[in-house]
């Protein structure tokens, strides 16, 4: 079963970029806390958004992306439902489905920690353990911030998160503050916890 080590490895190989690198993590640690939430394996859940984009910087489009990089991970001994769920995550291109609670989590979990990353990151202290859901509901208001986010699209995957694993429960500005918390708690991992002196 793909771990959250063996997953960093695949994108500490493939992918440079330190952005990109941290949107994984933060991906990673936003579908833990959700496995925590829902009684599943937090460990698998995790691997499963640090993989999501490891092929992002070989190949940066969506002809290409996540289908390629299903190749290669079947090529280093992935599991096939591993592969499925990050499959998933790009229906258009790839045909695959959303079908299981991971799979709705992981698209939820996706683009709405650019916001959050991209908020932090204006903060004068850099620091996301500072910041009030009351703050990223401005930013999230205000389209030209973090314009890459599709407003629309995360509320169209957060109510079928919410639909498929909380019985329609899950409201948007739930679902974005537990994403936030998530990052909170790892906020020193994620490098998002002040800058350096
Ligand atoms: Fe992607
Ligand atoms: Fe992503």
């Amino acid at each position: 079963m793909l771990t959250p080590e063996k997953a960093w490895d695949l994108v500490c190989e493939h992918v440079q970029d330190e952005g990109l690198r941290r949107h994984m993590q933060c991906v990673g640690v936003a579908m833990g806390h959700y496995a925590k939430i829902l009684g599943e394996d937090e460990k698998y859940w995790e691997a499963i958004g640090i993989v999501h984009d490891f092929d992002w910087e070989i190949h940066p489009n969506l002809n290409e992306h996540p289908m390629k990089g299903a190749v290669i991970l079947r090529d280093r001994g992935v599991d096939e439902e591993a592969i499925r769920t990050v499959l998933s995550h790009f229906t258009e291109g790839s045909g695959v489905e959303r079908e299981t609670p991971i799979d709705f989590a992981l698209l939820a979990c996706d683009e709405i920690t650019g916001l959050l990353v991209a908020g932090t990151l204006v903060r004068p202290s850099g620091d996301i353990r500072e910041m009030k859901i009351k703050s990223v509901k401005k930013k999230w208001k205000d389209r030209r911030f973090a314009a890459g986010v599709d407003r629309d699209h995360v509320m169209e995957v957060t109510t079928d998160f919410s639909n498929a694993c909380f019985e329609g429960k899950l409201d948007l500005w739930e679902h974005i503050g537990n994403v936030m918390q998530a990052m909170q708690d790892r906020a020193e991992e994620l490098k998002l916890a002040g800058r350096e002196a």
